[in-house]
């Protein structure tokens, strides 16, 4: 049995068992004593309704064990199971850290389409409450996804700003650029940069590089955000900048997303509803 393998069982066990033995032993003793009334030595004096006590010394292997039971407690707390090696939290995180382990290299090749069924699972648990079932946002309580991350939502980036996941280079200011060259950089970003597919502006593309210079200065001119200074645009409308947005959280001006960095979901989780997420928008 692999609970009596564990020393501070064991001897936890061991301790218990002597202290139930030596404690029949006392009591016996002095249960046969009352039983006889042969019991003997020097009384106390205190006389209470004709009750006397006797000046007995305590009996000394319960003495011992009173002793050693201290000594034993001191040691289980300081060096024992609460401050040391075991703990049941320790023990269910080890098995959670096991279990995501096997997890994440199960679906370490998962397709798009499995990802998306898995992130529609995560979805409606950790972010539906919030983001509403469909992803609405449910009437502006939190960001509308089934409109964000396209072409349109770049330009409307552009024009308002947008703060809140902590960036080294703090906010991105509103109005850097009016609608129409707003629209010109989303077509640019969208065919080069960030090569979510086919502008719905394609003749913009040129006039959106030539005005990239704006964002440049912040997002780099490759748009890869400077080393993490901003975000990396390469990634925009792709899972990996969901799960940058999920490990980042957000105090933005609708309001505040958590992180979700705590462990409560897996790198493939975040990324299967990164997936689901930018589906909606299909
Ligand atoms: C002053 C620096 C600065 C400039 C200039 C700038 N950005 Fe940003 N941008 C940022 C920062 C910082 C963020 C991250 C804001 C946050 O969420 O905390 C950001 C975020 C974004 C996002 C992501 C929005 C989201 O939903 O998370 C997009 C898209 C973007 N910028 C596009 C652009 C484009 C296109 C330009 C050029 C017109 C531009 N940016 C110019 C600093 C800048
Ligand atoms: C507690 C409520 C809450 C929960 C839970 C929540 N969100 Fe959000 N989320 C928000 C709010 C509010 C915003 C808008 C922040 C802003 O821009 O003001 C937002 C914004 C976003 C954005 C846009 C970020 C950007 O940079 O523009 C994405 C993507 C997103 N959430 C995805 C998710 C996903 C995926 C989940 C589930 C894993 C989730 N959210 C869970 C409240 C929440």
């Amino acid at each position: 049995m692999n609970w009596l393998s564990d020393n501070v069982n064991l001897l936890s066990l061991i301790g218990a068992a002597a202290i139930i033995i030596i404690t029949g032993f006392v009591a016996g003793k002095y249960i046969k004593q009352m039983k006889t009334d042969k019991s003997t030595g020097e009384l106390t004096g205190d006389d209470w309704d004709g009750i006397g006590e006797y000046k007995n010394p305590l009996p000394m292997g319960w003495a011992i064990m009173f002793l050693l039971t201290t000594i034993w407690a001191i040691w289980y707390f300081l060096a024992g199971y609460p401050l040391n090696a075991y703990s049941q939290i320790g023990e269910y995180n080890e098995e959670v850290q096991a279990y995501n382990d096997r997890f994440e290299s199960k679906w370490s090749n998962a397709d798009k389409e499995t990802l998306k069924q898995m992130g529609k699972g995560v979805f409606f648990v950790q972010c539906a409450p919030c983001h509403g079932i469909t992803g609405d946002g449910i009437n502006g309580k939190a960001q509308d996804l089934t409109a964000w991350a396209t072409e349109d939502f770049i330009v409307h980036t552009i024009v308002n700003g947008t703060k809140g996941s902590n960036y080294p280079l703090g906010e991105m200011p509103a109005g850097l650029l009016d609608e129409e060259s707003a629209k010109a950089v989303a077509a640019y970003m969208v065919e080069k940069i960030s090569k979510t597919g086919q502008s719905k502006n394609p003749d913009l593309v040129a006039t959106g590089e030539a005005l990239w210079a704006t964002c440049s200065a912040c997002h780099g001119e490759d748009g890869k955000g400077m080393e993490g200074s901003a975000p990396d645009l390469t990634t925009y409308g792709h899972a990996e900048f969901v799960v940058e947005v999920l490990n980042r959280g957000k105090v933005g001006v609708i309001g505040n997303m958590p992180a979700f960095n705590d462990g409560r979901l897996t790198g493939i989780q975040k990324q299967a509803v990164g997936e689901y997420i930018l589906s909606l928008t299909e």
